[in-house]
């Protein structure tokens, strides 16, 4: 069964770990996500985006594939399903599709509209019993064609979208989504500092997880962060691994253009990238 986010992160804030949100596009990606975890022993978000969402033909079509692999895969793992950068509808139709967490964007809108449709969200996630994940200071990079700078969220904006019960929350301190420019200038550790500082037990997220070093991803844990989301990697690792299956020829040998030969070492490179993330977050053992 799908659980909210909030005992995990709760979990993960005190015991000063990080449990991961790996982001699904289709079934291999939901199967060896879920998978890595149950292998783990770790607690796992799977991240849907609104354009994957469609993609998928829709929310209950997500819900009801993830629902089915809990049972049929015997997952025994804490697994939450949550809708990532959601606009207030998208977060509407995940709470009626049957998701266990959403995460409202509203970093792009004025302050003060992003605190009225946050405040909305938390009395009807507090009715569902459902984590709620909010956002203060864009971040940057393109994800689903939503373009941001990579800026460094307001701390007092995060006291102010935090004190409205949100369950966890994003804050941009410099990361960006996708592949890091090669002059980076890293994360701004002050301004995490800072937040939680101002935000006390509140469990942090970092967004655009792909590609920060081990040592950064190591301080953002012990300054606060208990969420960090991952995607770019794991596509990476699937049109690596897939592209070399084609490459050596294996799809023209026997039966390999079988979807399930062909799609294998794709698949095994997501649940292998899986792995070393949660080892890295520290969520190993901490179903
Ligand atoms: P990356 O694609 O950079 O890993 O970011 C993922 C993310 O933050 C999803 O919200």
């Amino acid at each position: 069964m799908l659980v909210s986010a909030k005992e995990m992160l709760e979990k993960a804030k005190a015991g000063h770990y990080a449990v991961g949100q790996f982001n699904i596009n289709n079934l291999e990606w939901t199967k060896s996500i879920l998978a890595a975890a149950q292998e783990m022993n770790s607690p796992v978000i799977l991240g849907v985006s609104e354009g994957a969402g469609k993609y998928m033909t829709g929310f209950k079509t997500v819900v009801g594939m993830v629902n089915g692999m809990l049972e049929e895969m015997k997952i025994t793992v804490p697994v939450a399903l949550q809708l990532d950068h959601g606009s207030y509808e998208g977060c509407m139709k995940c709470i009626e599709a049957g998701f266990s967490s959403i995460m409202y964007d509203g970093s792009h809108s004025p302050i003060d509209e992003n605190v009225a449709n946050t405040t909305e969200l938390v009395k009807i996630c507090a009715e569902k019993g459902m984590s709620l994940e909010a956002e203060v200071g864009a971040i940057g990079g393109e994800e689903d064609g939503v373009v941001g700078k990579g800026e460094c969220a307001d701390p007092e904006e995060c006291k102010r979208i935090a004190d409205l019960g949100v369950t966890m929350l994003a804050a941009g301190i410099g990361n960006i989504h996708g592949k890091y420019p090669a002059n980076w200038e890293g994360l701004s550790f002050e301004t995490l500092d800072a937040i939680q500082k101002l935000t006390g037990d509140m469990p942090l997220v970092l967004h655009g997880g792909t590609g920060i070093p081990d040592d950064m991803i190591k301080k953002a844990i012990s300054l606060g962060v208990a969420k960090i989301n991952v995607n770019t990697e794991c596509q990476i690792a699937f049109a690596e691994a897939t592209r070399k299956y084609i490459e050596e020829g294996k799809d023209l040998q026997g039966k390999g253009f079988d979807p399930r030969k062909l799609l294998a070492p794709g698949a095994a490179a997501i649940k292998a990238t899986v792995i070393e993330k949660i080892e890295l977050f520290g969520s190993k053992d901490k179903a």
